[in-house]
């Protein structure tokens, strides 16, 4: 028998922009055949500029390019042996305002196309945790945990987008990038794990310092360490230096060493949360360093704090901030921490707990604990402190719908303020979600009545006054592939969701919540509950991006005093 040689056709990709003088390209590509070269042809108003080459074949490399001159851009390779996993370009000096443009990206990474959803999601590409969530600049700038090339966790980036008004975010350029070594290969062996930012003032001008773990597997005798960088442009990170190369000793932790969080204590000073874990439990460890500058001089105060309730391992992506405005000595904290792998007794996992107490820079006593969300999909929690009050955003989701084997598309909740009254903290919207209100789909009592109220896309806002405190009702959700519902009963408040698998679902229940009003978020894959405003805050993702198609009560049309619906538009 003989065989015929066989060519691969070549299949000509080319992605043309027009672009100004000043334009930077960001790429990444690999070669689709092992031990062939990948190559990509740059051409500017039709002469060739450069040709970008990569042998690599497992993960794709990262290539950038400026242009010195505008033009006609025409970027082309055969996309039988070229593989690009997205290419976006950028000018530095209008990027902040403008955010990237995405040319070109895959299947793989692509984020559903969501034109009517309200919440921050990643422009390609995987996200979990907000990390050094703070306004630098005069900007809030969101940076996150970020996979750019498929929608599955793996080797960790840091994405970046800005925002004026916490609502309306544009996508910057990715701004921390894991090490050479790791970006070999896309087997999720580690890169620049969680972490946090502050803004360093540098002659009028403000820097942002940026610190996170490098997180490399099997490293020994650390697979997380700390490491700390600046950004003088406020788009990429210059080069990092290592601030704690390990453990504190003699404490018998694990490996999880992680999720630097800094602040300003209440005696001027910085001060490092991380979070670890020892036999019995999660512990938060507390860290300081005279230095102004956050660069050096991290020494161990302590452990903080610890939680070994609920079958938790890690603390995860602690952080804490001051409440109220009362004075030195009055002043509470809020500790707040994600607990790994935490199950309550209702079947929720990786739950957040909030813990208020004193704390004076070197001790904190805690005087209450509560429970951050009773629906236990806002993970990772960030918050920081704006103009003297603080505002926080979560990831929205959980790590036990995570599966490695499918792609998992996220948002992150909307921003909360983190208030408190004295007895407990409230974590409401940020008062820019009120400017989503696009279009009153009820203000004349339909719903209260009791009718079946369609919902146009399902980006609506419901609030409900209720006719006194925990009067009870339930809203049911008409939706084609999940059973959802808010109820408010003896027992509390309770978001009613079902996949119709079959598999029984936790309850999201917020036990003896006894609220007057509740507004409801519902957006394309979630659901968020702020009850009397945010007293109760119940965050849950949905497993679809089918809308909520109409809401009605199906009891206790009496317990409705009032109900407003809104269309939502960014
Ligand atoms: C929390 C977390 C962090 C870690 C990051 C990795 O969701 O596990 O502890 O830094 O995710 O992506």
């Amino acid at each position: 028998m003989t065989y015929q040689a066989t060519t691969i056709p070549s299949v000509r990709q080319t992605v043309r922009a027009e672009l100004d003088a000043g334009t930077v390209i960001h790429l990444w590509l690999k070669s689709r055949r092992p031990g062939k070269v990948a190559t990509m042809t740059v051409e500017l108003d039709d002469t060739e500029l450069q040709q970008v080459t990569t042998a690599r074949t497992e993960e794709f490399e990262f290539r950038k390019l400026m242009l010195a001159r505008g033009g006609s851009l025409e970027l082309s390779y055969d996309a039988n042996a070229t593989d690009v996993s997205v290419i976006y370009a950028f000018l530095p000096t209008r990027v902040q305002s403008e955010g990237i443009r995405v040319l070109q990206h895959s299947a793989e990474n692509a984020s559903p196309s969501l034109s009517d959803g309200y919440h921050f999601r990643p422009p390609f590409g995987w996200m979990n945790d907000p990390n050094g969530f703070g306004r630098f600049g005069g900007q809030v700038h969101l940076f996150y945990q970020h996979y750019p090339h498929s929608l599955r966790w793996n080797t960790m980036h840091w994405g970046h987008a800005v925002s004026s008004d916490y609502v309306h975010w544009r996508h910057l350029p990715v701004f921390l990038f894991p090490s050479d070594d790791l970006s070999q290969r896309n087997d999720g062996r580690g890169g620049a794990f969680s972490g946090s930012a502050i803004a360093m003032d540098d002659r009028g001008r403000e820097d942002i310092r940026v610190f996170y773990t490098e997180q490399v597997r099997d490293r020994k005798p650390e697979e997380q360490i700390q490491l700390s960088a600046t950004s003088r442009d406020g788009l990429a990170a210059e080069p990092s230096t290592v601030i704690l190369p390990e453990r504190p000793g003699g404490l018998d932790l694990t490996l999880d060493f992680r999720d630097p969080y800094v602040f300003k204590g209440p005696d001027g000073r910085w001060k490092m949360l991380l979070g670890s874990r020892d036999k019995a439990g999660g512990v938060v460890l507390l860290y300081e360093t005279p230095d102004p500058a956050g660069a050096d001089g991290w020494t161990f105060l302590g452990t903080l704090h610890r939680e070994n309730r609920y079958g938790m391992t890690a603390a995860e992506c602690p952080c804490m901030v001051p409440l109220g405005d009362a004075g030195a000595s009055e002043k509470r904290w809020a500790l707040i921490f994600g607990l790994l792998t935490s199950r309550d007794q209702r079947g929720r996992r990786n739950m957040t707990s909030v813990t208020v107490g004193r704390f004076d820079g070197q001790v904190f006593t805690p005087e209450l604990e509560q429970e951050l969300d009773f629906g236990s999909d806002a993970y990772a929690f960030q918050a920081f402190v704006d103009d003297g009050r603080p505002v926080g955003i979560a990831w929205l989701a959980n790590w036990t719908d995570v599966s490695k084997k499918e792609d998992f598309p996220t948002a992150m909740t909307l921003p909360r303020r983190v208030l408190w009254d004295g007895t407990a903290v409230s974590t409401p919207p940020v008062e820019g979600v009120d400017a989503l209100r696009h279009a009153e789909l009820d203000g004349t009592g339909r719903l209260a009545a009791g009718e079946r109220l369609p919902l146009e896309n399902g980006a609506v806002e419901i609030e409900l006054d209720l006719t006194s405190p925990g009067a009870a009702f339930e809203l049911r959700f008409d939706h084609p592939d999940i059973d959802l519902a808010l109820r408010l009963n003896a027992e509390g408040l309770e978001i009613l969701f079902g996949d119709r698998s079959g598999k029984a679902s936790p309850r999201y229940l917020a036990a003896d919540a006894r609220p007057s009003t509740v507004r409801i978020f519902l957006d394309a894959g979630s659901i968020e509950v702020f009850a009397d405003n945010g007293r109760w805050t119940g965050t849950k993702r949905l497993p679809t991006f089918t809308g909520v198609k109409a809401a009605q009560l199906s009891q206790g049309n009496g317990s409705i005093a009032g109900a407003r619906v809104w269309q939502l538009k960014l």
